[in-house]
């Protein structure tokens, strides 16, 4: 074997091929973190006063935060800024500053009524509450979580928001919504359920909850959510780059996010998209920016 022959593509591959199913062998368990029934059991031990944050993120970590932008394709995924630079609030990136700004007064109450904040896969953490009671957002914010203890209990334990309507609970399954209308919701938040269903492979159900919330969200709206993975191993599996039998235009056909941004956060990730507002030239121009990263993900 000559020395270029040595280096050629195919042994790039095979050597790539082979470490990917030794480091397979060495990969943790994940509980089933894709199954309803293992968070309902989970919850059913715990109280309405008991909380539990994933990651350890809380509304002091984000409400105003330093951050440094992340790029998530394969060409710069190794050159990562080293200092933070930028700052910005949670209100910002789910884009509804209108949402805690008195001086904006183009929306009536009834109109918030219809464009909720939604925040998906709640579980017992104290985010929304934080949200309304420290972090200026006056809700309303709609609560959803796949298992029926978890929201009895956190509707015991806001019952005081829940009656004053700054905040409401809905057992309802990510993947499917069937409680909400479409282009209802102003900004969805998420902390732990794309992560958990990324931990737990379950890439299918990526798919599907962001095709729902794609659904809800108003042109325009933004969907927000916090992850510890990190976008070169994300993304692809996000936007189903890697799975030979869907074209990136299917894609883009069935959920043409854009403005697909990564922020990296002291304590975690930030991911932010956008759906589009139905302009055609903005959605053009996503879909040149993913087939380009289609490509460096497969020059990898
Ligand atoms: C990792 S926990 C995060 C909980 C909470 N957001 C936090 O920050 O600690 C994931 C949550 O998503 C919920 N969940 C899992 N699958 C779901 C689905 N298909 N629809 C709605 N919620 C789901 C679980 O019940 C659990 O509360």
């Amino acid at each position: 074997m000559t020395d270029s022959k040595f280096y050629d593509w195919r042994y790039l591959y095979l050597k790539q091929a082979y470490f990917n199913s030794f480091l397979k062998q060495f990969k943790l368990p994940c509980p089933p973190y894709n199954s309803p029934q293992y968070w309902d059991a989970a919850y059913k031990s715990f109280g309405p006063n008991d909380s539990y944050e994933w990651g350890d993120v809380t509304m002091s970590d984000v409400k105003e935060y330093e951050y440094f932008d992340m790029e998530w394709d394969a060409q710069h995924s190794s050159s990562y800024p080293s200092k933070l630079s930028n700052q910005s609030t949670l209100s910002a990136a789910l884009n509804i500053d209108h949402q805690h700004d008195d001086s904006v007064e183009i929306r009536t109450q009834a109109q918030q009524q219809q464009r909720p904040i939604l925040m998906l896969g709640c579980g017992n953490s104290r985010m929304g509450e934080e949200m309304i009671e420290q972090g200026g957002f006056k809700g309303p914010i709609m609560q959803v979580d796949v298992s029926r203890s978890v929201v009895e209990n956190m509707r015991q334990r806001c019952s005081d928001l829940v009656s004053i309507g700054s905040m409401s609970f809905v057992q309802d399954d990510a993947t499917e919504l069937s409680a909400f209308r479409n282009n209802m919701i102003d900004a969805c938040l998420d902390k732990g359920l794309m992560d958990a269903i990324f931990c737990a492979e379950d890439y299918h159900q990526l798919n599907q909850i962001q095709q729902t919330i794609h659904r809800v969200l108003r042109p325009g709206g933004s969907f927000v959510f916090f992850s510890f993975s990190r976008p070169e191993f994300l993304i692809p599996k996000l936007m189903m780059l890697d799975e030979p039998s869907v074209h990136i235009d299917d894609f883009q056909r069935r959920i043409p996010w854009t403005n697909i941004e990564v922020q990296q956060l002291p304590k975690i990730l930030l991911y932010k998209m956008q759906k589009a507002n139905g302009n055609a030239s903005e959605n053009k121009q996503m879909i040149t920016r993913s087939k380009t990263n289609k490509k460096q993900m497969k020059r990898r």
